[in-house]
């Protein structure tokens, strides 16, 4: 059996990883357990949870909202019909914001307004506008928990889908001894993180590539392409959602890039390969989804070059590949690569996957014959057809963001068996030294 300090510290990482990256909102009600909400805050940080605190008025009579704004980093929101707080976020936002919405210390008298479905606050119009999980840590009097009309309401929560962690048995701060006590932040957090599926990418780094590039032709003109970089940012947001450490390197996009993520930002394709190359260490999986330019004016010119009444005539030189070239010198490196085609779809990512020797081609259609698919630059949907080694998929029409997750959730499965293969392999067979992952 594990001693006890061990079986809590196994419990904690457990909660740890399960929390991380979540956007937990943390209603708190008006009970003598308030300030231990603190103590939840602090902890849900520490998981790497993002934390908005919303307070009833009551929960104000015990613990000022400055305790809660210092703790979570974020203003406390209080009034339903707060002109300013709207402005900033609003309920509806807090409730579209939120993975999910934990209560604690949840009064016997906000559960018997949730039950009933009211909106006459904050707190309850949130909860009543959101459709993620609802969590409530109860804690009061060990009479009003006991009695027939809380534990109704309870019934009714519960059976509507509620999550109840507690309360707690113990002293409490009337004097008496029963249930009611609000149940510990360390139980109540792994408890939370049950609702939380652990992520398909938790422990992996994933590198994506992003946007177009710029190649300069002088100080003023560059040749580039339409990428937005939407759908490489939407790859790299399902990443961090399925839990991975995410670096994206992005060519110049108008987007403003996901949160918990390293955003490093390049113009050309020399710059992106150079950022590849210098961040690649402790990569577990690289997701190619840049339109770099595959060539570049062989000499810039330094200043603007003057118009003239004659031709002329631009050199270029290709850029480097930067996919093939990390994965022929990472060859345990799981790379996944990108075709956008106007022609032969099948064939050319066919014919992509052996070239350039990866694991994956995410092939989709542009230009004219990409109506049926809305596959165009800068579109927010997009249908893509993945191609492996001995395997296909298809990834209907949808918008880009369940596009990437379904993607991720398919290198994830790949990425596992392949590296499980590599690992069998390697009992056989010993590697040359460049035959490694990156700084493994
Ligand atoms: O060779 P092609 O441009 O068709 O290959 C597309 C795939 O290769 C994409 O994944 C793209 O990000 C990657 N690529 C690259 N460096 C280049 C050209 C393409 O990484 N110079």
């Amino acid at each position: 059996m594990c001693p006890r300090g061990q079986q809590q510290s196994l419990l904690h990482s457990a909660y740890m990883e399960r929390l991380f990256n979540k956007r937990i909102l943390l209603g708190v009600t008006g009970s003598i357990a308030a300030y231990k909400a603190a103590e939840v805050v602090r902890r849900l940080r520490d998981a790497g949870a993002d934390v908005r605190v919303v307070m009833t008025r009551g929960a104000t009579e015990f613990v000022t909202p400055m305790t809660f704004q210092a703790l979570s980093g974020h203003p406390v929101n209080q009034e339903l019909l707060d002109t300013e707080a709207e402005a900033g976020m609003g309920h509806i936002e807090l409730a579209r914001w939120a993975d999910t919405i934990l209560v604690a210390p949840a009064s016997a008298d906000f559960l018997a307004r949730l039950a009933q479905g009211r909106a006459d606050d904050l707190l309850s119009a949130i909860c009543l506008a959101s459709d993620v999980p609802l969590a409530m840590a109860p804690a009061m009097n060990g009479q009003m928990w006991q009695n027939a009309a809380t534990q109704q309401n309870v019934r009714t929560l519960v059976a509507r889908g509620v999550l109840m962690l507690g309360p707690d048995a113990g002293e409490q701060a009337c004097g008496e001894t029963g249930v009611g006590r609000l149940q510990a932040p360390e139980i109540l957090l792994a408890g939370l993180a049950e609702l939380f599926q652990s992520g398909v990418l938790s422990g992996k780094t994933v590198m994506v590539t992003a946007g177009p590039t710029r190649e300069a032709i002088d100080a003023v003109r560059y040749l580039s392409n339409h990428s937005s970089g939407k759908m490489g940012f939407s790859v790299a947001q399902a990443a961090v959602e399925a839990g991975a450490r995410v670096i994206l390197v992005s060519g110049p996009v108008a987007m403003t890039p996901p949160d918990h993520l390293q955003c490093l930002s390049v113009v050309s394709a020399q710059e992106m390969i150079d950022t590849v190359l210098t961040h690649i260490h402790g990569v577990d999986i690289f997701i190619a989804t840049a339109a770099v330019a595959d060539y570049r004016p062989v000499k810039a010119a330094t200043g603007k070059t003057k118009k003239k009444a004659e031709r002329i005539q631009l050199e270029l030189e290709p850029t480097p590949d930067i996919l093939a070239e990390i994965k022929a010198r990472f060859p345990r490196l799981f790379c996944v690569g990108f075709a956008a085609e106007t022609e032969a779809l099948d064939e050319y990512a066919q014919d992509k996957l052996l070239r350039k020797g990866v694991e994956m081609i995410a092939a989709n259609w542009v230009g004219p014959a990409a109506t049926e698919t809305g596959g165009a630059f800068g579109s927010d949907s997009n249908a893509l057809r993945l191609f492996w080694k001995d395997g296909s998929a298809e990834l209907p029409v949808a918008s880009k963001q369940k596009l990437a997750r379904q993607l991720i959730l398919q290198i994830a499965q790949l990425e596992e068996m392949w590296s499980q293969r590599s690992l069998d392999d390697d009992k056989v067979v010993t590697l040359p030294d460049s035959g490694r992952r990156p700084g493994r």
